[in-house]
């Protein structure tokens, strides 16, 4: 019969190896995943997915700042209610004014910005920061006729 013998080089790593995976953070599944919210219902029209209204706030903006000078006499952008949307997008002379994806870097914030772009409106007092924040959202979230 064969002498068993206490073979140390080969427990050792053996103990150690069982240690390092006694100390390992056991799976302790089932997973509780919380499910992710219900995207929100686009087809849904009673339900406003955006912040900033385009006829409510970006227009008011206009008429409040702008349309003194941006009217049917300005020579490249008209900003009045009737005309604003389709000259921003298409129409206005360096259309298009705005940018979905870099809002920041659009025709129109540079210029409300005064950055690049001759600051606008031209004379103080400029656009504060909020109401510059509504324009940039309103990019943000698509420049919609909304
Ligand atoms: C006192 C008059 C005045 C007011 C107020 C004014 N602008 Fe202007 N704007 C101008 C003039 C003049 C130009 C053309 C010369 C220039 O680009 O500096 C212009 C140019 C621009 C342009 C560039 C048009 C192009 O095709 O090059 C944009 C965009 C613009 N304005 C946006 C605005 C916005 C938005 C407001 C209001 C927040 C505003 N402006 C207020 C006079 C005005």
């Amino acid at each position: 019969m064969k002498k068993y013998i206490f073979r140390y080089e080969i427990l050792i790593p053996l103990v150690l190896l069982f240690i390092l995976w006694e100390s390992c953070e056991k799976d302790s599944g089932p997973y509780n995943i919380t499910p992710p919210k219900p995207p929100v219902d686009t087809t849904d029209t009673t339900v406003n997915i955006y912040s900033v209204s385009y006829a409510d706030d970006v227009q008011h903006i206009f008429n409040d700042h702008c349309i003194q000078c941006h009217n049917v006499n300005h020579p490249f952008l008209d900003l009045r209610e009737s005309t604003s949307y389709h000259e921003l997008w298409i129409s206005g002379s360096h259309a298009p004014y705005v940018d979905t994806l870099d809002p920041a870097n659009s025709k129109i914030y540079l210029h409300l910005e005064g950055v690049e772009m001759s600051q606008m409106p031209p004379d103080p007092p400029h656009l504060t920061d909020s109401l510059k924040q509504i324009i940039f959202t309103w990019m943000a979230e698509g420049a919609h006729d909304n």
